[in-house]
């Protein structure tokens, strides 16, 4: 066997392992040391290449397309080899590095209404659906339009329904916190003429120990209609509609005989008991009944108060308790939670941004 032969033959063998080897490579690194050892200026393959020249002229050329063939048979394993390994790390890459979208995402805070405001807010919008028109009057109210012009005169026994914040100016006892709305029953009957149809929601004040069902500061809704012949039916029509729009339709009224000195006959309101239907459940006392509001037919001392005529007009006049009302619709058992300024609460009730 002739050198060039030896050469030969040893070129095929060792690159037929290379080809093994590039096969089974693991690494980018492994593929660039078969490619320098075996395709490099001092392989084999090259030492080949330049042995040609003294070779005969047929298996000259012969001999050169054999190894072109195998230097292309090798380099293209090589660059498929490497092809593989780059797509096998970068689909490592991709998996190790894939955004994990169960993380919860960070939500910005957005405000939410408060009970208090949202039930004011839809109360007055019933009212002024049916007409009616919002009056206001102040929080801090003289003696005459708390007590006095709703026929309760100094020592009026009735005055003592209400414990009542007194200011301490001159004359003592003449400036007072409201403890109602039905002030603003006077204010506006003093200032314009019958037909009246207004609501006045707002503040008011009592002096209560705080529990859970009494707070010293609390919102009433005040109504007031005077005109020529309404009626105690008319009351009745009007609450038992706002009761039915603000509960459901199967929510019921129901009127019990009380007293009030500006009002005659005075009525308490009940609502159906939103929790149990009527049946009878814990936040009812088992009575099926929860009493939301005051009311009656306006009395004609008020009115002679005022400098309306009895005899020419009649009226009626109801006064809702916010924060009770709210508590049966969003079943809050505290009436303090609504002055607490408690974030979670107010998150808990789910009610929209203002
Ligand atoms: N002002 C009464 C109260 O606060 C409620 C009421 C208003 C009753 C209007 C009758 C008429 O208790």
């Amino acid at each position: 066997m002739s050198q060039a032969e030896r050469l030969f033959e040893e070129v095929e063998r060792s690159l037929g392992e290379a080809l093994e080897a590039a096969r089974k490579a693991s690494s980018l690194e492994e593929l660039e040391a078969l490619a320098q050892l075996h395709l490099g200026r001092k392989s084999l393959l090259a030492k080949a290449f330049k042995s040609l020249g003294s070779l005969p002229e047929e298996e000259r050329k012969r001999a050169g397309l054999r190894l072109n063939a195998l230097r292309e048979e090798l380099r293209s394993e090589l660059e498929g080899r490497r092809a593989l390994l780059e797509a096998e790390a970068e689909a490592r890459r991709i998996t190790r590095e894939r955004a994990d979208l169960t993380l919860p995402g960070r939500w910005p805070k957005v405000g939410r209404a408060h009970p208090i405001g949202a039930v004011l807010e839809e109360i007055t919008e019933f009212f002024l659906g049916l007409g009616f028109r919002v009056a206001e009057g102040p929080e801090v109210e003289l003696d005459w339009y708390n007590f006095e012009a709703l026929n309760m005169p100094p020592e009026h026994p009735a005055r003592s329904l209400w414990d009542t914040f007194y200011l301490e100016i001159d004359p003592p006892g003449s400036l007072l916190m409201r403890t109602h709305t039905s002030p603003v029953q006077i204010r506006v009957m003093e200032s314009g003429r019958p037909p009246v149809r207004v609501i006045a929601p707002g503040r008011t004040y009592r002096h209560d120990t705080p529990d859970a069902s009494h707070s010293p500061v609390f919102h009433q809704v005040e109504g007031l209609v005077v005109d020529r012949s309404v009626s105690f039916a008319d009351l009745k029509g009007t609450v038992e509609e706002f009761v039915r729009a603000f509960f459901g339709k199967g929510a019921r009224a129901r009127f019990r005989a009380s007293y009030f000195p500006f009002t005659e006959p005075s009525a308490e309101v009940d609502v159906s008991c939103v929790a149990c239907r009527g049946e009878g459940c814990r936040t009812c006392g088992q009575k099926g009944w929860l009493e939301i509001m005051g009311a009656g037919m306006v009395h004609p001392a008020v009115f002679e108060a005022v400098g309306y005529d009895p005899s020419e007009v009649s009226g009626f006049a109801f006064g809702m308790g916010v924060e009770r009302i709210a508590m049966l619709k969003y079943g809050v058992d505290d009436i303090r939670a609504f002055y607490e300024g408690d974030v979670e609460f107010l998150e808990r009730l789910r009610l929209p941004a203002p």
